[in-house]
């Protein structure tokens, strides 16, 4: 399997990512993409992704973090492309849910604008973060196409969006979430969508699978994930291991 986005750059884990690589190796793991979610992060994910065959670095400033960013950050970003095994710019997009006010919420369309360019120039696919603004997300990617297209980490819209986003080139990420008993939409969503649109993922630290919500989330729970992707999708854990490991591999490594 591979986790398409996971977080050994956070603190949680950044002290030794190889415990941590071994240990999600042993539950099937073959593959990290580690994302950044600010300036450190994106170094952190590029350091890891030097130091560890398995691990493949997206830079990038998460909505969020947009207004304690420095001025010339996403400059900074773009000279750190050049670095060795950066593959995608992310995690990039709009978080309308913890932001409420308008300001800061220009602010993140501008950075996802100026983000989706600079992926565009380097011809790199992206990793997008949309919480709460999905009809803005969409409308942005069609007035700025993505050459390279990307992944929509931890989708969780409707299927009628799902299929917009498809058109445009994307994939869907799926994780934790998809074990929770309250979450619909993304159990809809995985039982319609084509096999060639949909990836793994964990986010972890964060989101959690079922059984193990409550604790930090690790890339050794991955399989949790696949296995509720198999049972809704009404396939076996090993073809939802091949297709989703070729959809990734097409995004990121081909
Ligand atoms: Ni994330």
């Amino acid at each position: 399997m591979i986790d398409s986005h996971c977080h050994i750059n956070d603190k949680e884990y950044s002290d030794n990512p190889s415990e941590y690589i071994n240990e999600a190796k042993q539950a099937g793991v073959e593959k990290f993409f580690v994302v950044g979610f600010d300036l450190k992060s994106s170094r952190i994910a590029i350091d890891i992704a030097k130091k560890h065959p398995e691990c493949y670095a997206l830079i990038g400033i998460h909505p969020s973090d947009i207004k304690n960013a420095g001025e010339h950050d996403l400059e900074i970003i773009e000279e750190l492309i050049k670095e060795p095994k950066v593959v995608g710019i992310g995690e990039i997009g709009l978080d309308y849910y913890w932001d409420k006010d308008e300001t800061v919420r220009e602010q993140q369309k501008e950075a996802f604008i100026k983000q989706i360019e600079i992926a565009n120039k380097h011809n790199l696919p992206i990793s997008i973060h949309c919480r709460d603004g999905i009809e803005d997300c969409l409308n942005i990617l069609k007035e700025h196409k993505v050459n390279k297209g990307g992944i929509m980490h931890c989708y969780a819209g409707s299927v009628e969006t799902a299929k917009e986003f498809i058109k445009l080139g994307f994939v869907l990420g799926f994780g934790g979430t998809v074990t929770f008993k309250n979450s619909v939409k993304p159990k809809e969503v995985l039982a319609t969508i084509p096999q060639n649109s949909y990836v793994l993922e964990t986010d972890a630290p964060y989101l959690t699978p079922e059984p193990y919500r409550g604790r930090p989330n690790h890339s050794k729970y991955l399989y949790l994930v696949r296995n509720k992707i198999a049972e809704l999708r009404n396939i076996s854990p090993e073809q939802v291991e091949m297709e989703s490991t070729a959809n990734v591999e097409r995004l990121f490594l081909l």
